[in-house]
């Protein structure tokens, strides 16, 4: 949408957190929930977005970082429309202003697209976000005249027992005129029973000012739930979740227990990839189509190709070719780069390495800083020795090589193409291609040994 900014209020202390972190910074799914919002205002093409901070100011802005969005400081928390005026500069008169809570994370683009529009069709001063709860304690509550047009907004405090009664409530959530924002905050006081500057008074000056005012009501009160403690934390983070594995069913992912399937909300699944329970995908993690998932996995910023199944195994900031198996119980470490057709088998640990295609990895393996060409097989209890505690060195081996069981490849090391490892063998130099390499003492048979003893 064009002509319109953000502004996202996100000053507060949190107090009933209890935490050391200042409440927006608190994660749902690994994204914090001021993230959350700045990523839907930016989906609604706000053309810029302003964060208030205040409490523990610092930490937030390092958090979100300086590249998305403009800050404005709020020295004392005295209040929402106190908040708003120190972004003063950031309101421009020509455009429309959405005001978003830090603390409110589940509101959607469609909804502030949706308020915009309304807004704009009826050419209000201001348009707020209303709804009908059950229990409208603690709210501002929403005064209509007679007629039904809006009168004003009363803070659960400053209200009378029949407004208190009232159980349209204000969400919180705003669109504003730029110009009309601009000379309401000016007019502002903080002459109430919190002693604080309520940006909702800016709606009463605005009707006075002879704009209109009205309120858009919806009855999905989700996407306005405020987070205000660790209870509320787990709720939304519940809502969350539910909604990132409706949409990914919706683009065609089988999930067989959503209730104990935890995604987050970047990560991108393929069509027909059945995510089995128990499973928690995160971060940037893309997975193709037609994997089988878990159960129990947790896949963290991976790549995962196409046919890929991944059992009950861990895996981080890897990549995996079409194809391949992994698990169970396989570790996949940062940085590792497992190609098409490869098998990681159970009990097997991959760190900072390449595997080529079509290689065999098939159990209690250990790989790292490795790079392995294709077909290679891996004997039972490979181990790449990569450290001599305190340097780390890197293990070449090239395709076709065939690596007997319980085989130590002390790096620096190289096995050339088709060469063979003994079983048992301890590697400590290179191998030339196509030979067989023994690395381990001869049998010995000591006849009449066992009734001599
Ligand atoms: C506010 C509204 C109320 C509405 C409710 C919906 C006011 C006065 N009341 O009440 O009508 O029903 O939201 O949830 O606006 N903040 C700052 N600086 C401040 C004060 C607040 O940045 O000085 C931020 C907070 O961090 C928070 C948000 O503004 O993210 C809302 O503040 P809060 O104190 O929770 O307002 P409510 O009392 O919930
Ligand atoms: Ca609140």
């Amino acid at each position: 949408m064009d002509n319109l900014k953000a502004i996202i209020l996100a000053a507060g202390e949190g107090t009933r957190m209890k935490s050391k972190m200042p409440k927006v910074l608190h994660q749902i799914l690994n994204k914090s929930m001021v993230d959350y919002v700045i990523d839907e205002a930016s989906k609604c093409g706000s053309e810029d977005i302003c964060v208030v901070i205040g409490h523990k100011a610092d930490m937030v802005r390092e958090a979100i970082g300086e590249q998305k969005v403009k800050f404005a400081i709020q020295k004392e928390q005295l209040g929402t429309g106190h908040a708003v005026m120190q972004a003063e500069d950031f309101i421009d008169e020509n455009k429309d202003i959405v005001i978003l809570y830090g603390d409110t994370p589940l509101i959607t683009a469609e909804t502030i697209e949706k308020l915009v529009a309304f807004h704009r069709e009826q050419k209000n001063g201001c348009t707020i976000v209303s709804a009908i709860v059950d229990n409208p304690t603690g709210y501002g509550h929403i005064i209509r005249n007679t007629d039904g047009s809006f009168k004003k907004n009363v803070e659960h405090k400053d209200a009378t027992d029949e407004e208190k009664q009232v159980k349209e409530i204000n969400t919180g959530i705003y669109c504003f005129d730029g110009a009309k924002l601009k000379s309401a905050l000016k007019k502002l006081t903080n002459n109430n029973a919190q002693g604080e500057y309520y940006l909702p008074d800016t709606l009463e000056i605005i009707l006075n000012d002879g704009s209109s005012v009205n309120a858009m009501t919806t009855d999905d009160v989700t996407e306005f739930f405020g987070v205000n403690s660790r209870v509320q934390l787990a709720e939304a983070t519940e809502l969350m979740k539910k909604r990132i594995n409706k949409k990914l069913m919706e683009n065609g992912v089988t999930i067989i227990d959503p209730a104990n399937t935890y995604i987050d909300a970047d990560v991108t699944i393929g069509c027909d990839t059945i995510v089995y329970p128990g499973c928690v995908i995160e971060k940037n993690t893309v997975i193709g189509e037609d994997c089988k998932i878990g159960p129990n996995a947790r896949i963290t910023n991976m790549i995962i190709g196409n046919g890929v199944k991944f059992q009950a195994s861990t895996g981080m900031d890897s990549k995996v070719g079409d194809r391949t198996t992994v698990g169970p119980y396989a570790y996949i470490r940062p940085n590792s780069n497992i190609g098409e057709d490869v098998k990681v088998g159970d009990f097997v640990e991959i760190k900072n390495s390449n595997v080529g295609n079509g290689t065999k990895i098939s159990h209690l393996t250990y790989v790292g800083d490795t790079d392995c060409g294709e077909r290679i097989n891996f004997g039972c209890g490979t181990v790449t020795v990569n450290y001599d505690g305190k340097n780390k060195f890197r293990t070449v081996i090239e395709d076709d090589v065939f690596i007997g069981c319980n085989a130590n490849l002390v790096a620096p090391v190289t096995l050339k193409k088709g060469s063979y490892v003994a079983a048992g063998s301890t590697i400590t130099k290179d191998v030339p291609e196509d030979v067989l390499a023994v690395a381990r003492a001869r049998q010995q048979i000591i006849e009449g040994w066992t009734k001599k003893k």
